[in-house]
């Protein structure tokens, strides 16, 4: 072989060692939306001695996020009181990661690590590379006038709801986390919903639900529809139609006349 053929065959092999070790090459996806739960999935099991504590590490290339051995843990800062690993099913080989109230800080690569050996050597051996995508909500919602609007805020790190009406562009402040807002008393916060009551036709547009780097969690189109009531003028003219049929009409005509009911009955 010449040169140049040495090269390649080393160059292949070296390609060829970096594929089959590289994380990259066993990614699960998955994807969760913001502020819901996110489980990212982990086996260890095939690797596990028995009677042995598993030490499970899960990182991303930034931060530490999760580590328990045994009873002792610990939760990276940016994952505090939100990460866990189940003692409970990692004794049976899940080493699978719970993350609360996920945020659009938390998407991204994962990596999960076993440590095995004595006090002295310690060696990690990688597990799993799972990719985490952050969705926001999206919702379309028709309420009539007069009625309440429930705006879903989906998780306490709603700051901020801001208004476009259908009929402009600029965008209003309907809300505030910590701020008073209740001087007009038609806006109410329960828990994690915003109640708007007394609905009316301004009242239609888009709303948008914002964390604190202003990022929306949730968009909602809203409509606002006339409730529907038959009108007494309608249901007098009806009848006498029905009326004079009955009467006047030949058969056909009302077999006609029962079908089309019967059709705008179901298309209802
Ligand atoms: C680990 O446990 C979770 C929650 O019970 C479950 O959804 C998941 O499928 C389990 N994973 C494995 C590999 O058993
Ligand atoms: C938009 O403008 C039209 C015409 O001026 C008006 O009839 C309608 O009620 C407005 N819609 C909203 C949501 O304000």
């Amino acid at each position: 072989m010449d040169r140049n053929n040495w090269i390649s065959a080393f160059l292949m092999l070296w390609l060829l060692i970096c594929v089959g070790s590289s994380p990259l090459s066993v990614v699960v996806h998955t994807s969760s939306r913001v502020g819901l739960p996110a489980v990212l999935p982990c086996s260890v099991a095939s690797h596990l001695e028995s009677n042995h504590k598993p030490h499970i590490q899960w990182q991303t290339i930034r931060d530490s996020v999760f580590e328990r051995m045994g009873q002792e843990q610990f939760q990276g800062e940016a994952y505090r009181d939100r990460a866990d690993v189940p003692q409970e099913l990692l004794v049976k080989g899940n080493c699978s990661l719970f993350l609360q109230d996920v945020r659009f800080s938390d998407a991204g690569i994962y990596e999960s690590y076993l440590v095995v050996g004595g006090l002295s050597i310690k060696k990690r051996i990688f597990i799993q590379s799972v990719h985490l995508a952050v969705i926001d909500h999206k919702d379309i919602k028709s309420v009539q006038t007069g009625a309440e609007l429930i705006l879903d805020l989906h998780t306490p790190q709603a700051e901020q709801v801001i208004f476009q009406n259908s009929n402009e562009t600029d965008w209003a402040v309907l809300w505030e986390k910590d701020a008073v807002i209740n001087k007009r008393g038609y806006l109410k916060k329960r828990d994690k919903i915003l109640i708007l009551s007394n609905v009316a036709a301004r009242s239609a547009g888009t709303y948008k639900v914002l964390d604190s780097e202003g990022l929306a969690l949730s968009t909602v189109k809203v409509t606002v529809t006339e409730p529907v009531l038959p009108k007494e003028t309608e249901t007098l003219q009806l009848k006498s139609a029905l009326g004079e049929a009955s009467m006047n009409m030949p058969a056909l005509s009302l077999i006609t006349l029962f079908l089309t009911f019967h059709l705008m009955l179901q298309t209802n």
